[in-house]
């Protein structure tokens, strides 16, 4: 059973663990991530972007993870990453998604609290926690390339957070999207978001961010953190690896199974050393 996000967040504060947020875009990938976390006896998320549920739709996602969910033993939301607009955050909710994401952070501040408000709204009937940026996120997910990179300001956050009625709050602290850009963490502005944020922070990018760093984030109030890229790196170079062994290649069963170990290993790596 898809378990509340709430319930996931609850579980891993009182463990003090640190729940990592695997991004799937398809079947495989959403399998090895229930068994990479059920590998290595953790909670935490399958996440998938707004863009990415164009494949599918959030009906099929969610069946998807369900049936991903059959044997698992250990607590695993399903959330809505990088919501583009309310429509997407009411069509995932509707589906059975567990957390959602409304990310409007290219948006003037008032209208990214208006626009959050709106999903926080909705979501709360639920009882869905509702996760919101503040701060824009530079690099390339996907399809989706941001040039923008504006740090998290402090002095906003509060009043952000309170009249947003947001629940989970990503920040911008030196993070960046996709494997091509180097992430620069900036521990003093977390600890000052930390401060004065009523709610946990979320670590975007979190695909080649030092481990170490990473760890020293819990300290500051951070319970999520995203990896999007190590997970598709380890999926696809399966494919490309065959292929470039043999053009002929066409086993596309004996590929996807490979895949999907070698997505299930990274995802237990993953949530082992963030927690160790
Ligand atoms: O929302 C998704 C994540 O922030 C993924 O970032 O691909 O750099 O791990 P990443
Ligand atoms: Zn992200």
């Amino acid at each position: 059973k898809i378990v509340n996000g709430f319930s996931v967040i609850n579980y891993a504060q009182e463990r003090r663990l640190l729940l990592p947020a695997f991004n799937t875009t398809n079947l495989e990938t959403t399998i090895a991530i229930v068994q990479g976390l059920n590998d290595a006896n953790l909670p935490g998320l399958v996440q998938i972007s707004s863009n990415n549920l164009q494949l599918s739709s959030p009906q099929v996602i969610a069946d998807i993870t369900r049936y991903a969910l059959t044997n698992s033993n250990v607590p695993i939301g399903l959330h809505l990453d990088h919501g583009k607009s309310y429509e997407d955050v009411k069509a995932c909710v509707d589906a059975g998604f567990t957390s959602i994401m409304i990310d409007a952070s290219h948006l003037e501040y008032e209208e990214n609290i208006k626009e959050v408000r709106r999903c926080t709204d909705y979501c709360h009937l639920y009882g869905i926690p509702v996760e919101a940026e503040l701060g824009a996120i530079s690099g390339k997910e996907d399809d989706d390339v941001n040039e923008a990179d504006c740090k998290t300001d402090p002095e906003l956050v509060k009043d952000f957070v309170e009249r947003s009625g947001c629940d989970l709050l990503a920040v911008s602290v030196g993070n960046v999207h996709g494997l091509e850009a180097t992430p620069k963490i900036d521990l003093h502005l977390l600890e000052e978001i930390a401060k004065v944020s009523p709610v946990p922070l979320v670590l975007h990018g979190g695909s080649g961010i030092d481990f170490d760093v990473i760890r020293k984030m819990k300290q500051f109030n951070l319970i999520k953190v995203n990896y999007g890229s190590d997970l598709r790196k380890a999926y696809i170079q399966t494919f490309g690896k065959a292929y470039e062994l043999n053009h002929n290649e066409a086993n596309l069963f004996g590929l996807s199974t490979k895949a999907t170990k070698n997505v299930r290993n990274k995802a237990k790596e993953l949530v082992t050393i963030i927690n160790q």
